[in-house]
């Protein structure tokens, strides 16, 4: 099968979140697959451009209209990557290589991605490259299906379209004059891609492409409701029909104990004792903490953001330290609030917290590798990828049962068996608090079932095969094969 993978991020090439990460392990996942040709198309950002260990060669250039715009588009391939995965960046230093800064807020993001959306289409029939289905995620190739169906049919007339979405809280909102200007679709896209007046391009994507997943089943629930859906709940439940929800996996060869270039000590699921109590001692030392190897190591790798649960971590965290012998370690930046909240909580328990406040993946490495309990208290989680990443480390994780996280951590007893972490079901803090107890206690009290549930974590099937399947039927399905 033909597949085209479209998105604004894709690691290693550039990365700002967990979507980076998906769009590098799927298409690997899906080239493995016999018979599959994969291609994967991302904007030719400053950072990879000016990155020599990604070398590439010019296949063609174009103009891309955009309304009453024509911009130039250099399509270019990038040379040496020795999967099944042929990867194109668009070039465009008027919308991308050109700019300094982060891959996303700038004042004409909306423009950027529109250009962006054609100029994938364009591509792909200048390489003579016809999907079967195009997988576009996120509102930012949400534009994608309805281009298709608008301009692009005589080129693509059997081609499928299937949208992902990862996060709905950010839908590619845009004044109403955007349809004329920038989009210039014909009339009859108006109401699809129209929320009170505004161009709302997720819902667009909704609407008109042939199937919609998202990154874990629970979400897909979720999503009809108004407390998950930021106002597209209705427009979800009419799209129901065709709404499913696929976790995500990881990629299992890069988050490896037992190979990860990062850790100090290198482990697997027999050897984890002995191997994340050197990881343990070396991070507690590397951050600051008094190596203490019997006090439970509670850690986080987070975005400092509200929806991430950070408002209950704040709410508990005091509690916490005076009731229970433990360390906590945070690793992240974000909203001020928040960096403040740690460096004040760092400053009152300078020997049991430790606030770094920055990005950092071989930090990140270690801390799943040396870290004891993981907390992952998200208001909302589409799917989350590091309570996985944690538990294939051996980490026991403490979530809030809701999204990906419902469907990755199914809940053990207080004694630690059966599940493979501890998890509290309404959002408040009280429940959180007992939750992370639980853990404590266990690691205190049994550390008999403590050590199988880590086993248990460290054994589980976080690989990508089985969520790459479940697209393969998908897109079968979607073509009649
Ligand atoms: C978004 C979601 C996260 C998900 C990721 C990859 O970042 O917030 O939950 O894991 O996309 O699908």
């Amino acid at each position: 099968m033909r597949i085209a993978i479209l998105a604004s991020e894709g690691a290693p090439y550039a990365k700002s979140g967990g979507l980076g990460d998906v769009m590098e392990a799927l298409p690997a996942a899906l080239g493995r697959i016999p018979g599959n040709e994969v291609v994967l198309v991302l904007p030719y950002y400053k950072k990879i451009k000016e990155n020599p260990k990604y070398q590439t060669e010019l296949i063609c250039h174009f103009d891309v209209t955009l309304g009453w715009r024509q911009q130039y588009c250099g399509l270019l391939r990038l040379k040496g990557r020795d999967d099944n995965v042929k990867v194109y960046f668009l070039d465009s230093d008027y919308y991308f290589g050109g700019r300094d800064g982060a891959i996303y807020g700038h004042g004409d993001d909306g423009e950027r991605f529109a250009w962006f959306s054609r100029a994938c289409l364009d591509s792909l029939m200048r390489i003579g490259f016809i999907p079967d289905v195009i997988q576009c995620n996120d509102w930012q190739t949400a534009l994608v299906p309805t281009f298709l169906k608008a301009f692009y049919r005589q080129c693509f007339p059997h081609t499928r379209c299937v949208f992902t979405i990862h996060n709905i809280e950010y839908q590619g909102w845009a004044h109403g004059n955007f349809f004329d200007d920038v989009l210039s679709l014909p009339w009859e896209f108006r109401g699809c891609m129209d929320m009170n007046g505004s161009v709302n391009m997720m819902k667009g994507a909704i609407e008109t492409a042939d199937m919609v997943t998202t990154v874990s089943e629970t979400y897909s629930r979720e999503l009809m409701y108004p407390y998950y859906a930021h106002g597209l709940d209705s427009v979800i439940t009419n799209a129901s029909w065709k709404l499913t929800g696929i976790t995500n996996g990881i990629d299992t060869n890069t988050f490896n104990p037992a190979t990860d270039p990062s850790l100090p000590a290198h482990y697997d699921a027999d050897t984890f004792k002995e191997g994340k109590a050197a990881c343990k001692a070396a991070l507690q030392r590397e951050v600051g903490l008094p190596v203490k190897p019997r006090v439970p190591l509670l850690v986080m790798v987070t975005r400092l953001a509200g929806h991430k649960g950070l408002d209950l971590l704040c709410y508990i965290a005091r509690k916490l330290l005076w009731e229970e012998s433990c360390q906590i370690l945070i690793l992240g930046t974000g909203e001020p609030q928040f960096e403040q909240f740690f460096r004040d909580l760092e400053a009152q328990f300078p020997d049991r917290v430790a606030a770094k406040l920055t990005f950092d993946l071989g930090l990140a490495a270690r801390i799943y590798a040396g870290g004891d309990i993981y907390l992952m208290p998200s208001k909302s989680e589409p799917c989350g990828l590091s309570q996985m990443n944690a538990m294939r480390y051996g980490t026991v994780p403490v979530v809030h049962a809701t999204g990906g996280l419902r469907d990755t951590v199914p809940p053990c007893t207080e004694d630690g068996q059966d599940g493979l972490g501890f998890t509290f079901q309404s959002y408040n803090g009280d429940d959180f608090l007992a939750a992370v107890k639980r853990a404590i206690h266990l690691y205190s009290k049994n550390r008999k079932a403590f050590s199988q549930l880590q086993y248990r974590d460290m054994t589980q099937d976080f690989s990508w095969d089985k969520p790459a399947e479940k697209y393969m039927n998908l897109f079968r399905q979607l073509c009649g094969q």
